[in-house]
C-alpha cells in the first residue's frame, strides 16, 4: 500500500496524542522509551546510538521511508513480528498519510 501526500497539521496533531509521549524528532534530542526519530527517513532499522532496541527492530534490516512507515505504523506488530514498541497502530489511511507527511518535515 503507498503512502499518499497528507495533511501536516492533523498529522502534527496525531504526533502529539499518540507518538511523543516516547519519541523526539528534533536533531539531537534524547531518546525517551521510544528512540528519537530525527533522520528517520533514509535511516537504517534499530540505528540510533545509545538507544537499546529489541532484536526485532535492530536485525529488521529495513531502510525507512515512507512506504514502510505506511505498512508499520497500520500494524507495528504484524509487520515487525517481536518488536517492543506498545503501540497497537494507526489503522486510518488518512491518519497514516497525515503522520508520515509531518514526519518527513519534523525530522529533517
Ligand atoms: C509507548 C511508547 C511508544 C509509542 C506511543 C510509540 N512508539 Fe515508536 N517505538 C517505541 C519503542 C520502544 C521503539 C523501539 C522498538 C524496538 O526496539 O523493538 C519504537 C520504534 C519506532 C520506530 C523504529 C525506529 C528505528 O530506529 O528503527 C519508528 C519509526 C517509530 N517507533 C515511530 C513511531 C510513531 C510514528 C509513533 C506514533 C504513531 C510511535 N512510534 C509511537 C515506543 C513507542
Amino acid at each position: 500500500m503507498p503512502f499518499k501526500e497528507g495533511d501536516e497539521k492533523a498529522g502534527a496533531k496525531l504526533f502529539k496524542t499518540r507518538c511523543a509521549s516516547c519519541h523526539t524528532t528534533g536533531s539531537g534530542e534524547p531518546s525517551k522509551t521510544g528512540p528519537n526519530l530525527f533522520g528517520l527517513f533514509g535511516r537504517h532499522t534499530g540505528s540510533v546510538a545509545g538507544f537499546t532496541y529489541s532484536d526485532a527492530n535492530k536485525n529488521a534490516g529495513i531502510v525507512w521511508d515512507q512506504d514502510k512507515l505506511f505498512d508499520y505504523l497500520e500494524n507495528p506488530k504484524k509487520f515487525m513480528p517481536g518488536n517492543k514498541m506498545a503501540f497497537a497502530g494507526l489503522k486510518k489511511e488518512k491518519d497514516r498519510n497525515d503522520l508520515i507527511t509531518y514526519l518527513k518535515s519534523a525530522t529533517k
